[in-house]
């Protein structure tokens, strides 16, 4: 079975971040969002992966990516020129699909358990669909469905009035039936072409679409606390490791992993933590459920619950914590008289002052 990994459209709420990276590259616990997405696909027994991106990031993926080789896979890519809903982007990766059963992952989702299962299940037949289910407390926020004798009978996307509380949860199997209904559907009141119309059509065809429901975490990360939020649930179950020396003017508290070539001097490290290579740790106190990334300078400075990406350098800032900084990003105190703050942020920056 094929899978098609969904990673188009704008991350709006991950801005600036989404001006130049997607948000399936940013790192939690240092390794990019979809990394554990293929990481899960391979374990389900999948091989050949499309990845569905916008024109301007596929060099960034080609990159990060290459051809899938590193994870065991054979990655492809396909363009979505725009993004013009998950139906849509569906409906892009036909060719790559071809005329077999598939997966569909939206590359914003972390899951826990995987996938495994839910590919299991589908073999088994019985379903031209089958859609992985979560109870969440505000289905307002997501595509909804509605159960009768084990099959899924309505599905409506973010519903003002929900029917139940199963959320819709990122990971879809379909049988090339779905085509068929993607072509009947038209755009969605968000301008989109919503693959729960299409679902919805399946069903009104007389089609079988069936629940998975999940168990264990899930997480969407379309916004900076979901990241924060997915980079505190993966380092709880974070490898110590501590691959540089630990002078003795330092202190190792808790789930820590050090790459190779830190350097550590004078300062507090407690997990969870992840450090990656080259990174430089001076007079500072890092974590806990902290992330930071290859090359990073943390200097007089303390910084917890956050993630800071590679090669960004925060130098005598005093404290900071829930922060999602970005690659190269100098943060650092101003020594010299005027005393003010001084800034160059991109659009759509998020600063707080005290
Ligand atoms: O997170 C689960 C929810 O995901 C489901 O409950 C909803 O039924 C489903 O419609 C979807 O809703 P979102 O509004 O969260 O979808 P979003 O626009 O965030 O897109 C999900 C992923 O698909 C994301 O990785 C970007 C990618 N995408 C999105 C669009 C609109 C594309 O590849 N192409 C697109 O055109």
């Amino acid at each position: 079975m094929k899978a098609i990994v969904l990673c188009a459209g704008e991350g709006t709420r991950l801005r600036p971040l989404t001006h130049t990276s997607a948000k399936h590259l940013i790192p939690v616990a240092n390794r990019p969002v979809i990394e554990y997405t293929l990481e899960a696909l391979k374990e389900a027994g999948i091989r050949d992966v499309g990845v569905v991106v916008s024109p301007n990031v596929e060099e960034e993926f080609r990159a990060a990516l290459g051809d899938g080789s590193r994870f065991g896979l054979r990655v492809d890519y396909v363009i979505q020129e725009r993004p013009r809903g998950l139906a849509h982007a569906v409906q892009c990766a036909r060719e790559f699909v071809d005329d077999e059963p598939f997966l569909v992952y939206l590359g914003d989702n972390l899951l826990e358990q995987g996938v495994r299962g839910l590919v299991e299940e589908f073999e088994r037949g019985g379903a031209n669909a089958l859609l992985l289910l979560a109870e969440v407390d505000d289905p307002t926020r997501f595509g909804v469905a509605e159960l009768r004798d084990g099959e899924v009978v309505r599905l409506i996307e973010k519903p003002k009035e929900p029917p139940s509380n199963l959320a819709i949860v990122g990971v879809y199997l379909f049988d090339p039936h779905i085509f068929e209904a993607i072509e009947r559907i038209t755009p969605s009141a968000r301008g989109e072409l919503e693959i729960t119309d299409a679902l919805q059509t399946l069903i009104e065809q007389g089609y079988r679409v069936k629940p998975y429901l999940l168990k264990g975490w899930w997480k969407d990360v379309g916004l900076p606390e979901d990241m924060l939020d997915a980079n505190r649930i993966l380092l709880e179950s974070l490898e110590p490791q501590i691959r540089s020396p630990i002078p003795p003017d330092s202190r190792v508290v808790g789930r820590v992993a050090v790459a190779e070539n830190v350097q550590i001097e004078r300062s507090e490290l407690r997990g969870p933590l992840v450090i990656g290579p080259g990174a430089v740790v001076r007079e500072s106190f890092v974590g806990p459920f902290t992330s930071l990334d290859r090359d990073v300078i943390v200097e007089d400075s303390e910084i917890e619950y956050s993630i800071v990406m590679a090669g960004a350098a925060i130098r005598g800032t005093g404290r900071i914590e829930n922060s999602l900084i970005g690659r190269h990003v100098i943060l650092s105190r101003n020594e010299r008289p005027p005393e003010t703050y001084q800034f160059v942020i991109g659009d759509n920056s998020r600063v707080r002052l005290i």
